[in-house]
């Protein structure tokens, strides 16, 4: 199988329009211009248009919102018991793919059903099939995206995303091995490298495109859900930017500026409202098909306090107890 990247995010949350804000006037996104499902209106007729107006709301309080040509990248739904992620939408290049995809885990053994037209319209793309990973998290392999341009950050933002798809995830799995399988044997992530940090305990960094990786695991005891979402940006003068919008709204930083030894990533991580850390970065690194698997000993080459296994294994049983 030949995932292209992670193509969006779907997050539950009590309130979405928290992250609405959150994302839009802290990390810079936009509010999708038109939602999943919803009709463009009549091309050339500037009166019509799709009903949520450029919002990113939608009647069931749902939010989407834009960070690149994509319609949307993250979708934020009304649910006060799922809290925190809800999905992941992997990426494949054509209609093939997708069917070879789901024979592929048919054959593995893993369930799968493939979507309906009408799944796919909801998540604004042509085709789609549904899996589960060994962590229980949700998987939506998908191909055609819509693609509707003009991104216009509100606070000037520019992401990089495209052919590294949308950033990478770091997830918690409490059974490690069979999660790691499934990523690598069935969905074709690499190996890129990995770091032990105590006994039983190691973060394990699977790409799938040049971006050095797309998925991140690590074994916290028996829990899982999402550790960070990591979003780069075009270039430092922006990290720092989103670093000012940060520190003046007074939202929690938990690891300071500083950068990874492994991917190169320049970056910080805060809190965002619902349950995990949003990475914000630069300056990733790219690998290509010759990179080689290794361990690595040290997590950063400066910086970043915060971030270490004490305070990540508190952040994993947060979770477990929120
Ligand atoms: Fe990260």
């Amino acid at each position: 199988m030949n995932i292209r990247g992670l193509g969006y995010v779907g997050i539950g949350a009590p309130d979405p329009k928290q992250w609405l804000d959150f994302a839009t006037e802290i990390i810079g996104a936009m509010p999708a211009r038109c939602l999943p499902g919803e009709s463009w209106g009549m091309p050339m007729d500037p009166t019509s248009g799709p009903a949520s107006g450029g919002s990113g709301v939608g009647e069931d309080g749902s939010v989407y919102l834009k960070f690149d040509d994509y319609q949307w990248r993250v979708a934020v739904h009304p649910d006060k018991e799922n809290y925190g992620l809800l999905y992941i939408g992997f990426e494949l290049g054509s209609r093939v793919e997708l069917e070879q995809a789901v024979e592929e885990l048919q054959g593995k053994d893993y369930t799968v059903r493939p979507g309906t037209d009408d799944e796919a319209r909801q998540r604004s793309v042509t085709g789609i099939a549904f899996t589960e990973d060994p962590a229980g998290n949700t998987i939506e392999l998908f191909y055609g995206p819509c693609k509707d341009y003009k991104f216009q950050s509100p606070v000037g933002a520019v992401f990089k995303m495209g052919e590294l798809g949308m950033g990478h995830m770091n997830l918690f799995a409490a059974d490690l091995e069979g999660t790691i399988d499934f990523y690598e044997q069935a969905l074709g992530f690499r190996l890129s490298d990995y770091i032990v940090f105590g006994p039983g305990l190691s973060a394990n960094f699977f790409h799938c495109n040049p971006r050095h990786h797309t998925l991140g695991l690590t074994r916290v005891g028996e829990i899982n859900g999402l550790h960070h979402l990591m979003l780069e940006m075009e270039n430092t003068d922006m990290v720092g930017q989103c670093l000012d919008r940060v520190e003046a709204a007074g939202i929690q930083i938990t690891s300071t500026l500083g950068r990874h030894t492994n991917d190169n990533m320049l970056s910080f991580y805060i809190s965002s409202p619902f349950g995990f850390e949003v990475e914000i970065g630069c300056e990733g690194l790219l690998v290509d098909d010759n990179w080689l698997p290794s361990e690595f000993c040290e997590g950063d080459i400066w910086g970043h306090k915060g971030l270490d296994p004490e305070t990540i294994t508190e952040s994993a049983q947060a979770l477990k107890s929120g």
